[in-house]
């Protein structure tokens, strides 16, 4: 499919592979293919990726950090790379003599010396799931802090494995539509053209149409994706209330949490109005204001 794509046609790629875990998948693939196999395989749908990706355009690449550490080598040599970001998400059971596998890899890259595109969500405070109370201190630097929300890491601790019924689509592998609307939203603007070579559930496609973007994919079985696009409402009521608790520094649900535990916001922050609007600081970056205070 992507070998009939012109070259230097897609703002954002993005891939999520099968692992090679020795998974049975219901396409009877093998997909325990010898490690070599498997590279091999890997790199050369990165080739067309890489190919049909427009200068300044991004590249994602999801998988374990044992693939993609070698993978992240051989687009290392091909683009430019941005950033390892670490999606905090258990995967497996703890296995004895070995550190607790407990994130993801999400590689990024962009073709050439500047990204085309760059806008990233800022965050809210993270808070107490039961209290709303923050898990930090901002000490004097409230007052400091942006009412859109904190800056983005490279480690993603709000992502959520895909668990809750209403939302799962399929036995395994479907990614949150939290983590492909904020890859979507940081790296293409409406109109822009994402690539998903292995759609799954179609959580990147889902996402993309949802915001406005073009997009292609492929994928062996796309019944599932058949299925979750002939009846887009409840991803859409996710996606709104996905998109209602970013870019933000309190959600609703932490301010109602305080409420109710009598833990009243202090007045030194500065939160958006209701009407959106906010007194934005200028370019200041109250993250790393913090860091030099500390
Ligand atoms: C890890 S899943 C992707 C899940 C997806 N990101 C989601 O959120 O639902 C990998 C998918 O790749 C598909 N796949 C494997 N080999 C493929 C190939 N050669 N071409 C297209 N899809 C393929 C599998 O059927 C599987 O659904």
């Amino acid at each position: 499919m992507m070998r009939s794509l012109d070259a230097e046609s897609v703002d954002l790629a993005f891939a999520d592979p099968p692992f090679n875990l020795g998974k049975e998948y219901s396409s009877k693939i093998n997909d325990a293919l010898a490690e070599q196999d498997y590279l091999t395989w890997c790199q050369s749908w990165l080739d067309e990726m890489i190919r049909v990706l427009k200068p300044g355009g991004a590249l994602f690449l999801w998988n374990i950090p044992k693939w993609n550490l070698p993978l992240g080598a051989y687009v290392g040599a091909r683009l430019t790379f941005r950033h390892w970001i670490a999606v905090d998400i258990k995967y497996s059971l703890p296995i004895q003599s070995r550190l607790y596998p407990s994130h993801y890899s999400l590689l990024y890259f962009i073709k050439g010396s500047k990204p085309a595109i760059f806008h990233p969500d800022r965050l809210p405070v993270p808070c107490c799931r039961h209290c709303g109370g923050e898990l930090r201190d901002y000490g004097g630097y409230k007052d400091k802090m942006n009412p859109l929300g904190v800056n983005m890491s490279d480690v993603w601790t709000d992502i959520p494995p895909v668990r809750h019924a209403k939302y799962k689509k399929r036995d395994a592998n479907g990614l949150a539509l939290k983590l492909m609307d904020r890859i979507v939203s940081l790296a293409s603007d409406p109109g822009s053209v994402v690539l998903d070579p292995f759609g799954g559930s179609g959580t990147t496609f889902v996402a993309a149409e949802l915001t406005g973007r073009r997009w292609i994919g492929s994928e062996l079985h796309c019944d599932t994706i058949l299925d979750r696009f002939s009846a887009l409402e409840g991803d859409q009521e996710h996606l709104a209330d996905i998109q209602a608790n970013k870019n933000t520094l309190f959600t609703d649900a932490d301010l109602k949490r305080r409420k109710k535990n009598g833990k009243p916001l202090s007045k030194d922050y500065r939160l958006l109005q209701s009407d959106g609007s906010c007194a934005c600081p200028p370019d200041e970056d109250e993250q790393s204001d913090l860091f030099k205070a500390s």
